[in-house]
């Protein structure tokens, strides 16, 4: 691997090598002393033009427990409000030394594009691009999901892909990248996925992803998925308005608590996810949040074992980027699928 993009364009032997390496790193963060020294001398670059409390603090934590250098950079506060343009900023990061770039960015396809741009050697790893995708929350999900799962039939989550797992994803799908991200992985990977939106909040070429499409949640749950993601309805990116009111929606397509009592009593333990952060009382309720099925604050953990495991994987070794140069023109599927951009 040069980059980490998308999860449209991670082959399943690649994704479940990162998810077993996610194992292995997962190990050491449980230890007393946290730290591998196998990114000594690397520099790590945590570049957000999007607010972010999960991902970068976690690619920061991850970074370091590899030993990596790290240099956190906002957008705001910084040369870009004064009008720098993305090939400036990253040649002056990778002047300063940086070797990875972990971009977040409010443009859906911005990753791709550094990646395939040329003006730079270092790895780039999309934080989140817009609508578009955010591959390592999909990585981190499906580890979550593989261990609940594993947990639950007595076995050994390592080596296993998702042959079998049936996985809802219930919201905002439209403006959701961890939707998209989700989708192609958990296909990827063997696991069937439902959807579960307002009309309003599906894109219009749902019908050629590899999902079922429900629009009534109780009859959704009432199938007995092996585990539900709710995810954040975010209005932040909402012109317009999409269901009547935040009470309509929680009544309609919330995970309520008797939803979710009902979802426990059918199935015994469930994985319930949120990407975060939550919207409480709208896609899910407070005591929903925090009951035990729900395994948000894990994903925050898997996050770091997941982000340490993509770190590790592109930059270990004796591998010199700089007279590696590779175009990497990636399929942006946001461009096609009608989305906002
Ligand atoms: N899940 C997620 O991407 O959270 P942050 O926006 O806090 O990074």
């Amino acid at each position: 691997m040069r980059h980490l993009l998308s999860t449209a364009e991670l082959g399943a032997a690649d994704a479940l090598r990162i998810l077993d390496t996610a194992e292995e790193m997962s190990a050491v963060s449980g230890r007393q002393v946290k730290k591998l020294p196998t990114l000594r001398g690397r520099t790590v670059v945590n570049l957000f033009y999007e607010d972010s409390t999960r991902t970068r603090i976690s690619f920061e934590a991850a970074a370091k427990r590899l030993s990596a250098d790290v240099m956190n950079f906002a957008a705001k506060g910084s040369s870009v409000s004064k009008g720098e343009s993305l090939k400036d900023t990253v040649q002056t990061l990778e002047a300063i030394g940086a070797d990875a770039v972990v971009m977040r960015h409010w443009a859906s396809g911005a990753a791709a594009r550094l990646a395939a741009s040329g003006w730079t050697d270092c790895a780039v790893v999309n934080a989140g691009d817009g609508t578009h995708e955010h591959p390592t929350q999909a990585l981190l999900d499906a580890l979550t999901v593989r261990r609940s799962v594993a947990e639950r039939d007595g076995r050994d989550p390592r080596g296993t892909d998702l042959t079998g797992v049936d996985v809802l994803i219930v919201g905002d799908i439209l403006h959701s990248r961890v939707a998209r991200s989700n989708v192609w992985l958990l296909h990827t990977l063997g696991a069937t996925v439902g959807l579960v939106a307002p009309p309003t909040l599906l894109p219009h070429t749902v019908e050629t992803w590899p999902v079922r499409v429900h629009y009534d949640l109780d009859e959704a749950l009432a199938a007995g998925p092996d585990a539900v993601m709710m995810l954040r309805v975010q209005a932040e990116r909402m012109g317009g308005s999409y269901f009547p009111s935040a009470a309509e929606y929680a009544r309609r397509w919330g995970l309520t608590d008797e939803r979710l009592a009902d979802y426990v009593r059918r199935v015994g333990s469930p994985a319930i996810l949120h990407p975060g952060p939550m919207n409480r009382g709208v896609e899910i309720s407070s005591a929903a949040a925090d009951s035990p099925h729900t395994r948000a604050l894990d994903q925050v953990s898997h996050g770091v074992a997941v982000r340490m495991a993509v770190l590790h994987l592109l930059l270990s070794g004796d591998h010199d980027r700089r007279t590696d140069r590779a175009p990497h023109p990636a399929p942006d599927r946001a461009s096609t699928d009608g989305s906002p951009r």
